[in-house]
C-alpha cells in the first residue's frame, strides 16, 4: 500500500495504473462503514484509492472541524488490511492553497434538509469531492447510503458536469443494535449512546407503518416525531420523507422516498435514513 501526500504525486501514481480504479474518499477515523466501501471497491475493480482528508470547507464556523476525530495510524493500518492500493492523504494547504477561489455550488438538492441547518456544507463537499474526482480519476467511486443527501448531491455533481465516472451507492452499516456507524458515534457517552437509538427505531417505525400500507407522509413524519419526542437526550432537527431523487418534500409517498432525520443527541447532531421503493 502506498502513502501518498501530494496531487503531483497521487496523479503520477494514477496514471501508472492500467485497469479499472475503484476510489473510496474518506476524512479518516475509519469505522466497518468505511471499510464496506473499500471492500466494494477492491470486489468491483483492479486498484482501490481511499482518500482520508478532513476538509475544512465542509464544516461551518461553529462546527467540529478542529475536533473531528483523527487516528492516521489505526487508519492506515485498517486500509492495509483491507488491500487498498494508494491512499492519498493531502494537506489543507496542498488542496486550498493560498487565493484559492473556484467552487462548486449546485442549486435546489443543497438547498433543503442538511443545507437549511449546514449552510456552505454541501458547496465544500462538492468542491473537494470534484477535486478528488480530478485527481485520482476513478472509475467508479463508492459513499455511503448514510449520507443520503450528499449521494445526491454527488450523483447529480457528477450527471451535470458529465464526469466519467460511475457513482455506487453502498448501504449503511449498522451496530448490532440498529445505531448507523458514523465516526461522531465517538462523541456519545454511555447514557447518550443509549439515546441514539431512537434514530434508528423512527426509522423502523416509519418502514412499519409503509410496511403495513400508509402513504400518507404526513401521518409518518408525526409518528417518527411523536416517537423521537419521547426520548429526553433528543432535539430533532428535521424529520423529513422526500422523494428519493429531488428531495423535495411528499405529501403522499407514490414513488422511490428517502425518510431521513437529524437529530441532536446531547451536543451531537446525528443523521439516519432509509430508502422505500415502491
Ligand atoms: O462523507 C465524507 O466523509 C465527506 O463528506 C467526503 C465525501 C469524504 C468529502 O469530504
Amino acid at each position: 500500500m502506498r502513502v501518498v501526500h501530494t496531487i503531483a504525486g497521487m496523479k503520477e501514481a494514477r496514471h501508472r495504473l492500467r485497469g479499472s480504479v475503484g476510489f473510496v474518499p474518506t476524512m479518516g477515523y475509519l469505522h466497518e462503514g468505511h471499510l464496506e466501501l473499500a471492500r466494494r471497491s477492491r470486489d468491483e475493480n483492479r486498484y482501490t484509492v481511499v482518500s482520508i482528508f478532513v476538509n475544512p470547507t465542509q464544516f461551518g464556523p461553529k462546527e467540529d472541524f478542529a475536533k473531528y476525530p483523527r487516528d492516521t495510524e489505526r487508519d492506515l493500518a485498517m486500509l492495509k488490511k483491507e488491500q487498498v492500493n494508494i491512499v492519498f492523504m493531502p494537506s489543507a494547504e496542498e488542496m486550498y492553497p493560498p487565493r484559492y477561489s473556484t467552487w462548486v455550488d449546485l442549486e435546489k438538492v443543497t438547498e433543503r434538509l442538511e443545507g437549511t441547518i449546514r449552510p456552505g456544507h454541501f458547496r465544500g463537499v462538492a468542491t473537494v469531492v470534484a477535486k478528488l474526482f480530478n485527481i485520482v480519476e476513478p472509475t467508479r467511486a463508492y459513499f455511503g447510503q448514510k449520507d443520503a443527501q450528499q449521494l445526491v448531491v454527488i450523483k447529480k455533481m457528477v450527471a451535470d458536469l458529465n464526469m466519467n465516472l460511475e457513482v455506487i451507492a453502498v448501504p449503511t452499516v449498522r451496530e448490532p443494535d440498529g445505531l448507523a456507524m458514523s465516526s461522531r458515534n465517538v462523541y456519545l457517552n454511555p447514557q447518550e449512546r443509549e439515546a441514539a437509538l431512537i434514530l434508528s427505531k423512527s426509522l423502523s417505525l416509519a418502514r412499519k407503518l409503509w410496511s403495513k400500507g400508509e402513504r400518507n407522509a404526513d401521518i409518518i413524519r408525526r409518528e417518527m416525531t411523536s416517537l423521537i419526542e419521547t426520548e429526553p437526550l433528543g432535539t430533532i432537527d428535521y424529520v423529513s420523507v422526500a422523494d428519493a431523487e429531488t428531495l423535495e418534500e411528499l405529501a403522499k409517498i407514490d414513488r422511490p422516498a428517502v425518510v431521513s432525520l437529524a437529530v441532536k443527541i446531547g451536543k451531537t447532531r446525528l443523521i439516519d435514513n432509509i430508502v422505500m421503493a415502491r
